[in-house]
């Protein structure tokens, strides 16, 4: 999986280096790159979020926003609640007590309103999710006809469309298990497209995929990078973080450590905590 470094990717759309994208500059209007209504520029603003599991306080007052068209990158050891924090932002947990607005709007509590809003946030999971009993294109077409109503020819039109995006075209009535691990994270990420997101929150997307299908997936979420799609990015992957953030937090202990671009970041971090966690996993 190495010859995809070609102007066009496997997405299938040109590369436009001069408009890569920083700080909400995701350009619209020619139809392939991602972008929101104007003067909505900070797509999740969490404030002094807290979750406890019992007496167990994960998070502990972290406030992060997420501007239109950057890539977050959050890194950090494991049960320091990256994954908690993430899934508060989409509601699939209720914070203890702090605010999270989407697009300038609360997280409802009203679940229709709820539903709305958590239908701009698109998840990828470590473990894929797929449904099992559905081919490729059914995972991609389900959520649009189900919970938006599309037509099911609109939706297999559109679906066929992100399938060609993530290279995965011939695959579209395969089942989840005639699919390698990286073929079902790109399924997995088609289908996360296919709400139209605002933003993508992708929680550890390659570490569940043997070595070789990393790169596959990373392919992709690059190129979602340079169109100017949103995105939150838990991972390990630090190089890849490197390259395709545009900020980065370090997370330790239910908290914010530090917050830098990642040039500073990887190679110049202010808290000794930040270079010891780098330290360690460079040297894994
Ligand atoms: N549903 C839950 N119930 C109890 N404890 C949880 C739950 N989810 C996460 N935790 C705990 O919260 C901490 C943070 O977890 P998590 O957010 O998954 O961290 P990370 O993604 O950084 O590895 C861990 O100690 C984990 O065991
Ligand atoms: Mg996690």
């Amino acid at each position: 999986m190495t010859a995809r470094q070609t102007g066009v990717g496997p997405i299938g759309i040109d590369i436009d280096e001069g408009s890569a994208v920083t700080g909400g500059s995701a350009a619209a209007g020619d139809g392939t790159r991602f972008g929101g209504a104007p003067g909505q520029d900070v797509v999740i603003r969490a404030v002094d979020i807290r979750k406890s599991f019992g007496r167990l306080e994960v998070l502990k007052g972290v406030s992060v926003s997420v501007r239109r068209g950057e890539v977050l990158a959050v890194i950090g050891p494991s049960g320091s609640g990256k994954s908690t924090l993430l899934r508060c932002f989409n509601a699939l947990e209720l914070p203890t007590s702090g605010t999270i607005e989407i697009l300038g709007e609360p997280l409802a509590t009203k679940p229709r309103r709820l539903a709305q809003q958590r239908a701009k946030m698109g998840m990828v999971f470590q473990r894929f999710h797929l449904f099992p009993h559905l081919t490729a294109i059914g995972n991609v077409t389900e959520a649009p006809v189900q919970v938006k109503g599309m037509p099911r020819a609109e939706a297999r039109r559109e679906g066929l469309n992100l399938l060609t995006k993530v290279g995965l075209a011939d695959k579209a009535d395969a089942y989840p298990a005639q699919l390698s691990g990286g073929q079902q994270q790109r399924v997995a990420i088609a289908r996360a497209l296919a709400m139209k997101p605002e933003v993508l929150l992708l929680d550890e997307p390659t570490s569940a995929l043997d070595p070789e299908l990393v790169g596959e997936v990373l392919q992709v979420i690059q190129q979602l990078a340079q169109e100017g799609m949103t995105m939150v990015l838990v991972t390990h992957e630090m190089g890849f973080a490197r390259k395709v953030a545009d900020r980065v937090i370090f997370m330790e202990d239910g908290a914010i450590v530090e917050e830098a671009p990642p040039e500073k970041l990887f190679t110049n971090a202010d808290s000794p905590r930040t270079r010891r966690f780098l330290q360690q996993v460079q040297h894994d």
